[in-house]
């Protein structure tokens, strides 16, 4: 396949490298925004050594450039690739992805180095970086440094310094360059306040200006739809915990949904929260600003859609409760008066055993936030537009849609446990979309509650055939995509038509407390709609899961997995669960089916791969 591009000069890196002067080139696939920040401070750091860098996104990139990257003198490509889902590229690197696996092209003479971004708790575990590390290298390109694999499940940020650590010396013994010693604490974005009020400005669009007042089809991430909130009810009966069921108007909007898709949330921020850094850091949040890349290479000409006042920068572009990176402690640290603040921010921004113990503890396990570090730390008071520059992007929320559009097609439900906790240093954080949802209650007297959603297609699908039998395993939230299977299955069968098994293990704490959509469920239970294997995890002294039930019923699974080609879903946000999963079922076919142990482990690859196995879990 070819990714030749329409424009070839638009899309040439290499021109760009030239004609800037340059020679390293940073690549990124990047989904949340992650990958990308790394690729960033990669090329940022390469100053450091004499290699002037520049991020690039292949989507935007003729990557059969490749080939002629060796005739630039001290070249060097690095890669920082997420994996998703199961081993998937992101979608900004799925045509690279394609062209390296189907293309055979020349290398070598290519000096490269990957990083991977994933996560343990996934199969997968960064099959995407694992792959381009090795397919480059068959390619017959160099390799300049091993692999690096971040895992976000522990601390992808130290995954991510400790591979940097041995990257750079690597590379300056591969072209026998000496470290210029200097530090690059450089602005990437040059700032401009205003005076007055400019004609444009931006509220909390994604991209277009106003699009949020004049509404356009097709809705999707750069332009996403506002929702009317229609119910926002709770599911728990007791206990201190909540989960909601909301249901969002999409009546008008020409957004499709399908059972298994995905509801994307545009969240804010706390607006006490938001006031508080404004305070930290002595701003008027009320100023309107922009910033403004001062490479003109990049094509990303802005960190976020600006101009726009520091209040809505905070409030809907900025992530500002996530753990704040070590590069940004270390940019914190130019800020203090105070000699031993700005010390301790340096040591936990540095890779030695003892800055990265206190990163662990101070930021890591007393979970502090960026607000949290500067009140934490008096002597800071941080350049807002500065911080702006280096804070992460607010990301969607994602939830799996709980409805059918077969009964709904009008509107989406989601099923979303409301994230609240202390810390150890006496705070009380908040899970920044479920909170803003939480006080998101519908009332006919007053203003309709308004959400920027979009739609996200998944691979988590039933099965064409509804003759099929399935098995749903979906404890707690893990629930909500099942809620539309069965909305599904039992509307067919409602029209005399055959349906086959329809099976689901859902498991909670507690009967009276956390049984989500208890009553329905035990309706389809009644009507014959649906076997229910139920897990009451804390209603007894033992606990039991819903994997201790799938063992007991070893002669069902076979039945419907061994014999009857039926379909297995796994959903939820137990860490372990979909580990233990895959592991009994496993068991299941080798005491049922006779199987080996890999033919087991074979048998479930295959019908992954057939799509009659199919995992949808978070962390
Ligand atoms: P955030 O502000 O994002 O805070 C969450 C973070 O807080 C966690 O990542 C963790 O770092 C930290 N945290 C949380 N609890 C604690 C604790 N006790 N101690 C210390 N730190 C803690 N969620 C649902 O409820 N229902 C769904 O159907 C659903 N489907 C999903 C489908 C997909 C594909 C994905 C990726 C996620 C799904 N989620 C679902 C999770 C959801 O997207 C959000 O992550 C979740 O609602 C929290 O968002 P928030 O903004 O409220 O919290
Ligand atoms: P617990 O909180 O009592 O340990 C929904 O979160 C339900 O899933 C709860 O009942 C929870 O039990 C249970 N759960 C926790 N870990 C699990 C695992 N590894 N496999 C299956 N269920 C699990």
């Amino acid at each position: 396949t070819s990714i030749a591009l329409q424009n070839p000069s638009d899309n040439s890196f290499i021109k760009k490298l030239q004609t800037s002067g340059r020679s390293l080139v940073v690549f990124y696939g990047s989904q949340t925004g992650t990958g990308e920040e790394f690729a960033g401070r990669l090329a940022k750091e390469g100053a450091r050594y004499r290699l002037k860098g520049m991020v690039a996104d292949p989507e935007e990139c003729d990557m059969e450039e490749l080939v002629n990257l060796k005739n630039i003198p001290n070249s060097l490509a690095v890669f920082c690739l997420a994996t998703y889902g199961e081993g998937d590229p992101t979608d900004n690197a799925m045509e690279f992805y394609e062209w390296l696996q189907n293309g055979d092209a020349d290398l070598s003479g290519l000096t490269y180095a990957v990083f991977g971004l994933g996560n343990k708790t996934y199969e997968h575990y960064n099959e995407v970086a694992i792959y381009v590390d090795k397919r480059l290298e068959e390619l017959g390109a160099t390799r300049v440094y091993d692999l690096g694999l971040g895992d976000d499940d522990a601390n992808i940020e130290d995954d991510f310094i400790t591979w940097k650590d041995k990257f750079w010396p690597a590379v300056c013994e591969h072209f026998g360059i000496e470290a210029t010693g200097e530090d690059i604490n450089m602005h990437q974005y040059r700032l401009e306040e205003f005076e007055e009020v400019p004609d444009r400005v931006f509220f909390g669009e994604m991209a277009r200006l106003h699009s949020l007042k004049n509404q356009r089809p097709p809705y999707d991430a750069k332009n996403p739809y506002l929702a009317t909130i229609k119910v926002n009810r709770e599911l728990h009966q007791q206990g201190d915990r909540s989960c909601m069921h909301i249901e969002l108007d999409i009546e008008g909007s020409k957004m499709r949904y399908e059972s298994g898709d995905h509801l994307a949330i545009y969240p804010v921020n706390d607006a006490a929260l938001v006031e508080k850094l404004g305070r930290l850091c002595g701003k008027d949040l009320e100023t309107i600003f922009m910033l403004i890349n001062t490479d003109e290479e990049s094509s990303k000409k802005h960190p976020f859609p600006c101009p726009c006042s520091y209040r809505t920068a905070l409030t809907h572009y900025l992530d500002i409760t996530q753990n704040p990176r070590t590069h940004v402690l270390k940019e914190l640290a130019e800020y203090c008066s105070d000699e031993a603040a700005k010390a301790k921010l340096m040591l936990m921004s540095s890779t030695s055993p003892e800055g990265k113990a206190l990163y662990q503890s101070w930021i890591i396990e007393d979970n502090r936030n960026i607000v949290h570090v500067i009140e934490d730390t008096p002597s800071c008071q941080p350049a807002l537009d500065h911080l702006c520059e280096l804070l992460p992007r607010l990301q969607p929320r994602y939830y799996s849609i709980s409805s059918s559009p077969k009964l709904y097609p009008n509107t989406v439900h989601i099923t979303a446990v409301v994230v609240e906790y202390d810390t150890p240093t006496g705070r009380h954080n908040k899970g920044v979309a479920t909170t803003w949802l939480k006080t998101k209650i519908p009332d006919p007297d007053k203003e309709p509650m308004l959400v920027p959603v979009f739609i996200r297609k998944s691979q988590f699908r039933l099965p064409i055939k509804p003759q099929t039998p399935i098995i749903m395993i979906g404890p707690g939230t893990g629930l909500a995509p099942f809620r539309g299977f069965i909305q599904e299955r039992d509307l067919i069968r409602s029209e005399d038509k055959s349906v086959g098994e329809t099976i689901l293990y859902f498991g909670c704490r507690k009967r009276k407390e956390d049984f989500l959509y208890g009553d329905e469920l035990l309706g389809y239970e009644k009507s014959g709609s649906l076997t229910l294997h139920l897990a009451f995890s804390r209603d007894q002294q033992q606990k039991v899961y819903v994997t201790h039930l799938l063992q007991q019923h070893a002669e069902e699974v076979w039945r419907v997995i061994g014999e009857n080609s039926g379909h297995v879903y796994i959903c939820g946000d137990a860490k372990t669960m979909a580990f233990d999963v895959r592991s009994i079922l496993a068991k299941i076919l080798q005491e049922k089916g006779q199987m080996t142990e890999q033919q087991a482990l074979a048998y479930l690859k295959k019908m992954e791969t057939q799509k009659r196995y199919s995992a949808d879990v978070w962390s």
